[in-house]
């Protein structure tokens, strides 16, 4: 929505004369980077596109090289040896996002009052993320892999055996499955079967199939803890990472740490910690740059979903002239255009550079262009974030879901300010009315400015 020239002039006045009356506030500070990247993740094997019978899952699969990738995701189609009705889709059109949230047994000793709080802004975050994301539902109960890697300690590698790429034997130190500290109950984990002679079809069972989990399409597990990382970040509230992809791509399984202290600090508020809990949640559902390489380019075709194609994204993210790494997929860069109402073609969203090492995208949208946007890096006082447009279009532009994005809340900081605004040019020139006055800072320090937003 444009803005009429009296209400933009209105805002502009507004940010002079509020640009000098900085207010305090705890900013919270994301460091899902490095958590995740600190995350052993479990891909299942790739599925072809358009080829409806091939299974979609066929067991865990971790790697970090192509090539071990893909021998891997043999030795899983082979070890697989049970129907898995876990991640097989409904040919039907996308659903609402069903994400079931799991306390770990660690955080099942909560305070009445911090279990409250944390039940609140869960359920409110969760709410949010199913009211803009829709996905193609799993048939059956969700499934998670184990790690073959973990289990077995031995794959049979003679091709002409009818056990070839089976696992021979376990690995007896074996013991469950984890995701950043959290260990994976086996009634949420496929079974795993052992070939002990290299050319008979008798097996043993290592572990059975659990129940897994009924109408799940992603598993949140909320783990309420006063982590290491809670101690020496007192800026952060909670960080995630995913665990689990599926044949597709999509992140099924992630972990939410919510630092247990911030639950009763004197300054919490229900609001802020409703917008970490959907931050951390859109890292773990795609929004993360451990995943930009995965994003999939899907025809949209809604009304024949069966036939929707998909694709691998060629590249998500490039440096522009000025060095600045961005988004250039479709719906963001469309998004973009219309937040800033410019029809440069390559305006991609630009990621956050400070704090970055250069050449390395970062999670997190850069805070001069789209301050106020659920995914910057800092959040500041919850009145002015926003689940926005350029947010749910990057969602969008994973391949997995479709987003409404008429439930996009309108962010007005930049709104209407032209392609370069948040550039470093435009703030030597001093031609912005949002930011660049006061000190000449090009961006928000640990201060936050109320300027540039109103309620949508
Ligand atoms: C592979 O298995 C076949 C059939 O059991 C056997 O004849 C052959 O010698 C094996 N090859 C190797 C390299 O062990
Ligand atoms: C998108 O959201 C709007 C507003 O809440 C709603 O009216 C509409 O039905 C939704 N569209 C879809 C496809 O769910
Ligand atoms: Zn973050």
């Amino acid at each position: 929505m444009l803005l009429l020239p009296s209400q933009r002039l209105w805002v502009a006045t507004l940010a002079l004369t509020l640009a000098v009356v900085e207010i305090p506030v705890v900013l919270q500070k994301c460091i899902f980077d490095e958590v995740q990247a600190q995350t052993r993740v479990i891909r299942a094997a790739p599925v072809q596109p358009g080829d409806p019978s091939v299974k979609p899952e066929a067991g865990a699969q971790t790697g970090q090289s192509g090539k071990s990738r893909d021998r891997r995701s043999t030795l899983q189609r082979a070890l697989s040896g049970r129907p898995r009705r876990s991640l097989r889709e409904t040919p039907s059109s996308p659903q609402p996002i069903r994400i079931h949230s799991w306390r770990t047994q660690e955080s099942s000793n909560l305070l009445q009052a911090e279990r409250e709080r944390l039940q609140a802004a869960v359920q409110e975050a969760l709410t949010v993320a199913s009211s803009v994301l829709s996905v193609n539902r799993a048939l059956g109960p969700l499934l998670l892999s184990r790690d073959v890697n973990k289990y077995c300690k031995f794959v049979w590698r003679n091709s002409s055996t009818a056990n070839y790429n089976r696992c021979g034997r376990a690995n007896h130190n074996y013991q469950s499955e984890t995701c950043l500290d959290v260990t994976i109950p086996d009634d949420h984990l496929a079974g795993c079967l052992i070939y002990p002679e290299a050319d008979s079809p008798r097996s043993i069972e290592l572990r059975p199939d659990g129940a897994g989990l009924p109408r799940t399409d992603f598993l949140l597990y909320l783990h309420v803890k006063t982590t290491h990382k809670c101690k020496v970040e007192p800026s952060v509230l909670a960080y995630a990472t995913h665990c689990q992809t599926d044949g597709r791509g999509r992140p099924v399984a992630g972990v939410v740490v919510v630092c247990r202290d911030r639950l009763t600090a004197a300054a919490y508020s229900h609001q802020t910690a409703v917008q970490t809990v959907i931050h951390e949640l859109f890292h773990a559902l795609g929004f993360s740059r451990h995943l930009f390489h995965t994003w999939r380019a899907c025809s949209s075709n809604a009304t024949h979903f069966k036939a929707a194609q998909c694709s691998p994204r060629c590249k998500v993210t490039q440096s522009d002239a000025t060095g600045q790494t961005r988004i250039y997929t479709p719906s963001v860069i469309w998004a973009l255009q219309r937040h800033l109402v410019s029809s440069e073609p390559e305006l991609g969203g630009p990621l956050e550079n400070q704090d970055v090492p250069s050449g390395r995208a970062s999670s997190h949208w850069e805070s001069r262009t789209l301050q106020g946007s659920i995914m910057t890096a800092t959040l500041g006082d919850p009145a002015t974030v926003r689940v926005d447009a350029i947010t749910l279009a990057a969602l969008q532009d994973t391949g997995w879901y479709t987003v409404n994005l008429t439930r996009s809340q309108s962010l007005v900081w930049g709104q209407g300010e032209g392609s370069l605004f948040g550039s470093l040019s435009t703030c030597l020139n001093k031609s912005s009315a949002f930011f660049c006055t006061g000190r000449g800072s090009a961006k928000p320090t640990n201060t936050l400015r109320v300027v540039g937003f109103t309620e949508s």
